[in-house]
């Protein structure tokens, strides 16, 4: 017998609800459900504020709380249930098994810093065992990965000296 393996992410009835000034509620995301195999690819379609970076953001533990919050559903991660999880908990899971690439760049990646510090920053968080040297290396590794052209030279450029298609690599690579 062949046993099925557990979709690498599964979201079940899905409501995500926002709070207006009034302090009213309405569901912005309303019962969606959705399961992704590893290698598998999945695209959400829709207009502009239907609320896909919302629904993308409830997977991370990121919704702007208090405004959004998580109303109903389940998301499970690797067999995990990740809305049970604690945030401490979230984060271990979140380091080794799930990432995002903000849709935004400009704002995700922090405009007074070189580009080479920032994922220095990811590394040393992450992989703790690299060496500065190592994580050099694997610094100009992952740029080379995502196509950024001349990833020597770009380690000391700031975001705003990058195009926007550069600074989205540079985001890949960080994720
Ligand atoms: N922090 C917030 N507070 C209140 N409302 C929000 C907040 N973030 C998003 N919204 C609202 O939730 C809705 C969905 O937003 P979301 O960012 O998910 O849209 P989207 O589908 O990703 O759109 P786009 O294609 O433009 O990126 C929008 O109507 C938006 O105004
Ligand atoms: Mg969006």
């Amino acid at each position: 017998m062949t046993s099925v393996p557990h979709p690498a992410i599964e979201v079940r009835e899905l409501s995500i609800a926002i709070r207006d000034e009034q302090g009213n509620e309405r569901l912005m995301v309303s019962d969606i459900s959705f399961r992704i195999a590893a290698g598998e690819t999945l695209a959400l379609v829709g207009e502009s504020g239907c609320g896909k970076s919302l629904t993308a953001m409830s997977l991370l533990h990121l919704l702007p709380q208090p405004q959004v919050r998580l109303h109903s559903g389940e998301i499970i991660l690797a067999g995990q249930a990740v809305h049970r999880l604690g945030k401490k908990q979230f984060r271990k899971l979140r380091s080794h098994r799930i990432g995002v690439i903000f849709q935004d760049p400009m704002t995700a990646l922090n405009p007074v810093q070189p580009i080479g510090k920032q994922i220095d920053e990811v590394l040393r968080l992450h992989r703790p065992e690299l060496a500065r040297r190592a994580r050099r290396d694997r610094c100009l590794e992952l740029l080379k990965d995502v196509g950024l052209p001349a990833p020597e030279a770009r380690l000391i450029a700031y975001p705003h000296q990058l195009s926007g298609g550069m600074r989205q690599r540079v985001m890949i690579a960080m994720a």
